[in-house]
């Protein structure tokens, strides 16, 4: 039986981990343990993002720790601190445009990082079996969060099941299956019970505006240009970022230990076709009028070994899980929308930062 009273979520300052920490302590009310979220708050980590769950549950069910999980000595100490059973890994370098322009952070946090985390929790939850011989505590569980693009790239046709073999492309999506495959090392060597998810691309609120999805939307509010990598007709699966999570804890509920499990929205959309319906979305919530937005969208330059097509096959998480997504894409996207449109404060805060200065010298003269 696992314990799961002191859950360590690393990477709870970004975007998918802090909407994981709401859904846990506010939507959650089976969970009564503590969340301690470890975050070294780089360029995509964002306190602000839980201001409302560290006045409400901080010093008492929520506690931030400032860190670096390549940090060994750190690590040690906050599995110690707060005898951690449960550890959830979302910290990462995630957005693949970087890891194309400055491949070592992926490596050294996504890599290193994830083996640190590894090795601190083989030893900190090292027992010894009823035959003396030295073991690990069956109680504790090791969730990995990773992604559909550890399999590559799909043609036409075909879905990611969970046996579809590694062939990552990227340093981004490289990094992640290195880190995938060291979890996996960690089960079979040293008996670490550990859990993971490959998921497809989330979309929400307190999305970085570096990415498709909330870049595109600024970009609307503010009149700049939409720019379209190569055709647009690259194809991704969307996932709101809640029905992500409740994947997430569902596995770390009942999931078999040493399995992986595919996490999808079964919603697959050109780019295109994407930002098309979003600009009907924005314009009408925004009051902009759609052709003048429309008439900004520009095809840049394609990024180099652009993966064509991601699709999940995710019925092993809905049959053995009882898993569904919660929401259409239509109302995912408005809420999503509204979010962005109601939160102008945590905008202009990223804004504010060196979002302005690195979109501008690395997007703008696209
Ligand atoms: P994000 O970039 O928004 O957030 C990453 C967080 O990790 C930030 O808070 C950052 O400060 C922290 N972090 C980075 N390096 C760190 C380090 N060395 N030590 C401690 N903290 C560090 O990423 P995200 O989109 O929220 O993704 C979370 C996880 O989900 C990642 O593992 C990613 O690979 C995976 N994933 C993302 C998507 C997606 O669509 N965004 C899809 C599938 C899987
Ligand atoms: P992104 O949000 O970076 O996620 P990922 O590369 O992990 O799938 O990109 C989603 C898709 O949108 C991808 O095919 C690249 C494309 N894209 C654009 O066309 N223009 C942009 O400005 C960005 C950021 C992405």
């Amino acid at each position: 039986m696992r314990k799961l009273t002191n859950v360590l979520v690393t990477g709870g300052a970004g975007f998918i981990g802090c909407n994981f920490i709401h859904v846990l302590l506010q939507k959650t009310p089976s969970f009564k343990g503590r969340v301690i979220n470890l975050d070294a708050l780089t360029y995509a980590g964002n306190a602000a993002s839980l201001a409302d769950v560290e006045s409400d549950f901080g010093g008492s069910r929520y506690f931030f720790e400032r860190a670096d999980i390549t940090d060994r000595a750190a690590v040690e100490a906050i599995f110690k601190k707060y005898d951690i059973d449960t550890v959830i890994h979302f910290a990462a370098e995630s957005h693949v445009d970087r890891s194309i322009l400055g491949p070592e952070a992926f490596i050294k946090t996504n890599v290193m990082g994830t083996f640190t985390l590894l090795d601190a929790a083989r030893n900190f939850w090292a027992d010894t079996n009823a035959d003396g011989t030295k073991g690990i505590r069956s109680d504790v569980l090791f969730h990995h969060v990773s992604t559909d693009e550890v399999y590559g790239s799909l043609g036409d046709t075909g879905y990611f099941t969970e046996t579809t073999p590694y062939d990552p492309r990227s340093p981004y999506s490289a990094s992640k299956a290195s880190s995938d495959h060291l979890v996996f090392a960690y089960h079979h060597t040293y008996g670490l019970p550990v859990t993971l998810s490959n998921c497809s691309n989330n979309y929400g609120p307190y999305h970085f505006p570096e990415k498709l999805i909330p870049l595109m939307i600024l970009n609307m509010l503010e009149g700049k240009s939409l720019p379209v990598y190569g055709d647009g007709k690259n194809i991704r699966d969307w996932l709101f970022v809640e029905d992500h999570n409740t994947a997430v804890w569902a596995i770390v509920n009942k999931g078999r230990t040493g399995e992986k499990y595919n996490i999808g929205g079964e919603n697959e959309w050109t780019n295109i076709d994407l930002l098309h319906r979003l600009i009907d979305i924005v314009a009408e919530k925004a009051k902009l009028d759609p052709a003048k937005v429309r008439s900004t969208i520009t095809y840049v330059k394609d990024r180099p070994g652009h993966d064509r097509r991601y699709a999940i096959d995710c019925s092993k998480l809905k049959a053995e899980l009882g898993w569904k997504q919660s929401v259409t894409f239509e109302q995912g996207l408005a809420k999503t929308v509204d979010w962005y449109l109601n939160n102008e404060k945590w905008v202009e805060g990223i804004k504010s930062g060196d979002y302005k200065n690195w979109v501008e010298k690395n997007y703008t003269a696209r």
